[in-house]
């Protein structure tokens, strides 16, 4: 599917953020690894978190997707099933390396892969730290990739100082020393996202958590939970980016998680200038949640680098489409991650952004943006990466004359409502 868009006039009105992705993965995991019930509201219907329900499903839990709630029946720390088929992770990052983390520690043979995007996406970052743990994981054909092949058994509790601040390989970690043999922990070298701490803790584990070290003790007793899962912050910045750099807009996003783990777009339009008040801050399951209310600004250049990146991770394609709205140049390093996500975004994001006439270079962690050049309309491809299609229908409003996003419908892996909200909003 295609996407037309045109320049808008400004964006008005209300939107209710959906659920955050990573919250919603995590849900499903720990409620089918309790014991009892465990209720999901505004869980994100999106296809890398149905992905996760149907690999639990196969290993015998019982799930049901009522929309508006799922409800979990809990199989217990030990009691998975053994998957009749491969379990297919679709495009999610997130479900491989988490789920990696379980099925090391089960007393079963499981195999698991996904698309042609998934078989690219480095996993030595996971096999390395399971097999210090005594794990027999190995990728099928030899290139450090899926599909995976583990049989799990008997772990060591070990302390893992990860190479790289990624959330999957510490929840990974993490999860695999649930049923190691003493505690286990992992030093990021800049913390990432926190979700699995703040929840696993919140269903029974004991889970510590000192600057960048997580340690978890093994065997807990997990107690089925109601988790409320927050919007989306990497969703909401969508219509932060497109609020703030489209003129006359002022746009309420409600219910959005502003995690400190996750919030550093909110720290760095700040920094740009950006018009943005957070009403009615408070706790849902652990996370913080607030309302914004983002008004059309006059932004300028910013350097984004060190510890924000984990941070903003996934938001850095819309904050390089933001910066060619602001005064000067903005410098966004430190971020080789971005080389391996659904797509390359340092290389798709400026080849998009050339493609609309903007000053944009790739440098080897990041980008340099030279702000303030009118965008032009161009046709863009999605390389079927969610973050890239939304970032580019963002700079769509925003071009004089026409865009058009070919697989457009990428973005059902994580906000598949997008472009009806944005006809909601869009004048
Ligand atoms: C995620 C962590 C991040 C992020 C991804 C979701 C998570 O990946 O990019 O979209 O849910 O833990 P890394 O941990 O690999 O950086």
């Amino acid at each position: 599917m295609n996407i037309n868009l045109t320049k808008s006039a400004g964006l008005h009105g209300e939107l209710t953020i959906p659920g955050d992705k990573s919250i919603s993965h995590r849900a499903i995991m720990f409620g089918a690894l309790s014991e009892g019930t465990t209720e999901i509201t505004n869980f994100l219907q999106g296809a890398d978190c149905l992905s996760t329900i149907s690999c639990f499903q196969a290993m015998g839990v019982e799930i049901e997707n009522m929309i508006d709630r799922v409800r979990i029946h809990g199989a217990g720390l030990h009691g998975l099933k053994t998957p009749q088929q491969m379990l297919d992770v679709g495009n999610s990052g997130t479900t491989t390396r988490l789920i990696s983390g379980i099925l090391a520690g089960q007393a079963f043979t499981s195999t698991l892969n996904g698309d042609a995007s998934i078989q690219k996406r480095p996993m030595k970052r996971i096999i390395d730290p399971l097999t210090q743990m005594g794990a027999d994981i190995r990728s099928i054909h030899d290139n450090g990739c899926a599909p995976l092949e583990i049989h799990g058994g008997h772990l060591h509790g070990i302390h893992y100082q990860s190479p790289v601040a990624s959330a999957q390989v510490k929840s990974c970690v993490l999860l695999a020393g649930l049923y190691a043999d003493g505690t286990t922990a992992v030093t990021e070298p800049v913390l990432s996202r926190n979700h699995t701490e703040l929840m696993l803790s919140g269903f029974g584990a004991t889970v510590t958590s000192i600057g960048t070290t997580a340690t978890i003790e093994p065997e807990p007793r997990l107690i089925g939970q109601k988790i409320a899962v927050p919007g989306d912050i990497s969703s909401a910045a969508y219509w932060i980016a497109a609020a703030l750099a489209v003129p006359n807009s002022e746009l309420v996003l409600k219910n959005v998680g502003i995690n400190p783990t996750r919030d550093g777009i909110l720290r760095v339009v700040e920094a740009m200038g950006a018009d943005i008040t957070r009403e009615n801050v408070h706790t849902v399951s652990g996370e913080l949640v607030c309302d914004l209310i983002v008004r059309s600004s006059s932004l300028h250049g910013t350097t984004v680098s060190g510890e924000l990146i984990p941070t903003l991770i996934d938001e850095i394609p819309v904050i390089a489409v933001l910066s060619c709205f602001a005064e000067g140049e903005t410098i966004i390093k430190d971020a080789q991650e971005l080389k391996v996500k659904e797509s390359n975004r340092i290389d798709t994001v400026v080849e998009g952004l050339l493609a609309m006439g903007a000053d944009a270079t790739a440098t080897d962690d990041g980008m340099i943006i030279r702000g303030k050049k009118t965008l032009h309309g161009a046709t863009i491809d999605s390389h079927l990466d969610h973050r890239i299609a939304m970032s580019f229908a963002v700079a769509g409003l925003l071009c004089d004359t026409p865009t058009t996003i070919l697989n457009a419908d990428s973005v059902v892996i994580s906000y598949p409502d997008f472009y009806e909200s944005l006809k909601q909003i869009s004048i």
